[in-house]
């Protein structure tokens, strides 16, 4: 027999006369002649109550079975008379899969989110991972049917690349001697590349290059960064969603990131109710306040020197000064979009000595065609821009900052041959659970997270 998940016979229209569950004992209680399990499959927040009477060949080892164990129950599924379930199992057979001690890291009680992480391997056994797990996996889901539904194409843009496309410097290097692969010996300096690689941190000049192929495309992939800042919203392993649309320009840019992420609150919403009401019931009692709030309105969209102005007449003590010219801090965009605006804001305009050799310089020479979309209690979620389009710009932008022209002589290329106005940006998937689950650390969105310091898992 096939087992059958626990979200399934929670929404079983009749009872059931023989079904097989499998899971994960959260805890026992025993009555006089029958105990009661409570039994987890990972398929829903929801446990299922197992009821098992001492009539069972091996009751006596059933009253034995600790919370952490594995078991499998053939039983039917009827009509619960207790309150808060409509349905539940009565055992004709219970297997012990996989025992587990007392010692089992996992209690009944509420674990701090710091504990959790340091037995990572166990924390998406608990309510709140479980759900955080799940949610996880239907935002990704919803970003891809997103980009699906409107023509998007999906391109594996590589990992291991040569070039850093934010000229931040936050590589982390890759370096495999040669001989490693060969039986004859090389010289000992040859890495495999036969040049200094590295780990992306974009993959944004690739899908540059698709774009302007197949016209609308994205990217969704795993994303490196050694910033050794040890902050709540930096991972140095995180996932990012980039699309890239050719004939298109800022506007549609703005546009694109507004309703993608519209689409994504609302299909969760709509998709995960029970679980997103865990974080608005125990992590964060604003959370349906909050994301209705970025339903219900669009976006603030203002230059960033309006922003500084906002910010230099607030009154408001910054630990950090800001000027036309600096980069926007964390407590900065909570105020606009927190104190100020009360809502999500996207700036643009950036100065361009604050921004990367690829944005298109405005008329003013002064700032980019650069966007960022802020949200409350997160910040930046999304950072991108329109691309400069036209070579002799470019090439004197990347003099300007020192860049090797020789080295992107095939993204210069691609402004020499059916150059095109096109934009795109960056999604930081982690940003996005944040924002939707309210979690505050985005150590806590990450199944394994990587952190200075951290990789124990
Ligand atoms: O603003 P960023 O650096 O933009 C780019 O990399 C562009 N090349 C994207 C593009 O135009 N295609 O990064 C984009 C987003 C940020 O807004 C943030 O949400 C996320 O990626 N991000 C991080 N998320 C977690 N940990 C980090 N260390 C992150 N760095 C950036
Ligand atoms: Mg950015």
């Amino acid at each position: 027999m096939k087992r059958t998940k626990i979200h399934r016979l929670l929404t079983s229209e009749t009872a059931l006369e023989t079904i097989l569950l499998k899971g994960w004992v959260r805890t026992r209680r025993d009555a006089k002649g029958f105990s009661f399990l409570e039994v987890n499959d990972g398929s829903c927040l929801k446990n299922i109550q197992v009821l098992a009477d001492s009539s069972l060949v091996n009751y006596d080892a059933v009253t034995a079975i600790t919370t952490g164990a594995a078991i499998a129950v053939t039983g039917s599924l009827v009509a619960s008379p207790g309150k808060g379930q409509q349905w539940e199992i009565h055992a004709a057979e219970i297997e012990l899969i996989g025992s587990a001690p007392d010692s089992f890291p996992l209690q009944k009680k509420r674990h701090t989110d710091e504990y959790l992480r340091s037995i990572a391997h166990l924390r998406p056994r608990s309510n709140k991972y479980g759900a955080m797990f799940r949610i996880r996996s239907e935002l990704a889901f919803a970003v891809h049917q997103f980009f699906r539904d409107r023509e998007f194409r999906y391109i594996h843009t590589p990992i291991i690349t040569g070039s850093d496309c934010e000229g931040a410097g936050e590589l982390f290097r890759i370096t495999t001697p040669h001989q490693m692969n060969e039986t004859k010996q090389p010289k000992n300096s040859e890495d495999f590349f036969g040049r200094e690689v590295n780990l992306t941190v974009s993959g944004q000049l690739s899908a540059e290059m698709f774009a302007l192929a197949l016209g609308d495309v994205y990217t969704f992939g795993p994303t490196f960064r050694a910033e050794n800042s040890n902050t709540r919203r930096h991972a140095a392993e995180f996932w990012m969603i980039e699309p890239e649309m050719a004939f298109a320009d800022l506007n549609d840019n703005m546009d694109l990131g507004e309703s993608l992420i519209q689409y994504l609150v609302d299909h969760i919403l709509t998709n995960c109710s029970d679980d997103i009401n865990l974080f608005a019931t125990y992590v964060d009692k604003d959370l349906m306040r909050e994301l209705r709030r970025i339903l219900d309105s669009p976006f603030v969209r203002l230059p960033y020197s309006e922003a500084v102005q906002i910010l230099k007449s607030s009154g408001q003590q910054f630990e950090y000064d800001v000027d036309f010219g600096t980069d926007l801090q964390s407590e900065h965009e909570r105020y606009l979009t927190e104190t100020h605006f009360k809502q999500p804001v996207i700036l643009f305009d950036y100065p361009k000595t604050i921004k990367p050799f690829y944005m298109r310089v405005n008329d003013d020479n002064k700032t980019v065609a650069a966007m960022d979309i802020l949200v409350p209690r997160v910040g930046e979620i999304i950072g991108g821009s329109q691309r400069e389009e036209r070579l002799d710009v470019l090439e004197n932008r990347m003099d300007e900052m020192g860049l090797n022209r020789d080295a992107y002589w095939w993204y210069l290329d691609s402004r020499r041959y059916g150059s095109v106005p096109h934009c795109g940006f960056g999604m930081g998937f982690e940003r996005v659970i944040m924002m939707m689950t309210g979690v505050g650390n985005i150590r806590d969105v990450i199944p394994f997270p990587r952190t200075p310091g951290s990789i124990e898992f």
